[in-house]
């Protein structure tokens, strides 16, 4: 990979041990992945925060490191609610480890904002390349923004924002963005079936990148619940939406001649799918992905957020809710600056009893590891749930879980 001369005293130890070490991890990685040089990003998103996942090796590591980022850089969720820990059932010593943890982020110029919804923070433009690494979080920025990252791993997306720049491959290359499998959905969806709906696939797609044609137009939240369990059932992080996403149009250059208004104007499937889609398909039994939804046993918790709600989601919760209070324990994730915006709707909920948590999620916390059944709206929820916190995980739509919550 070539190196320009301030790249290369870096990788020679020039500007210190810290720059060295991250200059050294993405080397590697370009060289594994064929990276012809190294690309300045906008700004950077790093995983391997909560205490649950990264524990004392992590925080060492971390510690040991010195210098600032080069640019805007955000957390993810963190194991706890900074503000209210205790009354999570979170123990001091956790507490205290997480906020070492916060502390030496915080020490390399790193905000402390812990989210995995940083595009409600700032939102990226169409072609700004960036190191994010929250799998869910890429995919929103690949795929509904037209934003460019690779799914970063932690040491790699912080390497990123200390150097200001990342290698030159995958997702961040213009021909590797094509779409290469066909997934027709030939019903129309709503809501949390879009979660469903990546739940179900994901695996069969693995890490390809599905074109999806819908009798739909999703919304970019349902866009956001789609990517978010394409990511963490399969390994996606980038997918195309016919009609809707900005790249769906991203195709090999014999094929680029049509334009969006002749596909706009025709019913439609029929004119894509003939000139557009890619041959490979996967068949979607619409039926294992309405059946999901169907199957319940009774929560004690329900958790909203996943990925942290937006504010059209927490106004669609408080609309659900009527001003009732609700009788079960009801947690709703979310990010700090963009709940802050909207302190009087996050009042509303508090109101009706609902639990809303900052800086965490019910998958990073340890806290829901003491409860039994969840119940979620998201599809990537439904899939981590059980597998990190222990605890069995069914999937509603967010007016069914706010109506076994009042129930
Ligand atoms: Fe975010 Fe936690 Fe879900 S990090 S995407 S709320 S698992």
């Amino acid at each position: 990979m070539y190196l320009t001369n301030d790249e290369e005293l870096i990788y020679n130890g020039g500007k210190g041990p810290t720059l060295q070490k991250m200059m050294e991890i993405l080397v590697a990685l370009g060289d594994i992945y064929g990276a012809d040089r190294l690309i300045p990003i906008r700004s950077a998103q790093i995983a391997g925060v909560s205490y649950k996942t990264i524990g004392d090796a992590g925080l060492e590591w971390i510690s040991d490191l010195e210098g600032t980022v080069r640019v805007p850089a955000v957390l993810n969720p963190m194991g706890m609610d900074r503000g209210a820990w205790e009354s999570m059932g979170i123990d001091r010593a956790f507490a205290g480890k997480q906020e070492e943890i916060i502390r030496a982020y915080e020490k390399l110029g790193i905000r402390a904002e812990c989210t995995c919804t940083p595009y409600y923070l700032e939102r990226p433009r169409f072609g700004d390349h960036l190191a994010w690494s929250e799998s869910s979080a890429v995919c929103f920025a690949n795929s509904v923004l037209g934003a460019r990252t690779n799914r970063e791993g932690g040491p790699s997306a912080l390497a990123a924002a200390l150097i200001g720049k990342t290698a030159h491959y995958g997702l961040h290359v213009r021909e590797n963005r094509y779409p290469n499998v066909t997934i027709k959905v030939k019903e129309p969806l709503h809501g949390a079936e879009y979660g469903a709906l990546g739940y179900v696939v994901g695996p069969k797609v693995g890490d390809g990148i599905p074109i999806f044609t819908f009798k739909s137009t999703p919304s970019e939240d349902e866009l956001k619940h789609l990517g978010a369990a394409l990511a963490a059932s399969g390994a996606v992080a980038l997918f195309h939406v016919l009609g809707v996403t900005p790249e769906q149009y991203i195709l090999p250059p014999e094929r680029m001649e049509m334009g969006r208004q002749e596909l706009e104007s025709e019913d439609d499937w029929q004119v894509p799918s003939r000139y557009f889609l890619p041959r490979d398909h996967i068949d979607l039994d619409i039926n294992a992905v309405r059946q999901l939804l169907r199957e319940h046993a009774e929560p004690d918790l329900i958790a909203l957020g996943c990925p942290h709600a937006s504010r059209q989601e927490l106004e669609d919760i408080a609309r659900a809710l009527k001003g009732r209070r609700v009788k079960k324990e009801v947690w709703v994730c979310v990010g700090r600056s963009a709940a802050e915006k909207d302190a009087s709707l996050i009042d509303e909920l508090r109101k009706s009893g609902v639990r809303v948590l900052y800086d965490t999620c019910m998958v990073v916390s340890p806290a829901a590891n003491r409860f039994k059944r969840m119940m979620v709206n998201s599809g990537k929820a439904l899939k981590y749930v059980p597998s990190m916190c222990g605890v069995e995980a069914s999937i509603g739509t967010t007016e069914e879980c706010i109506e076994e919550a009042c129930r």
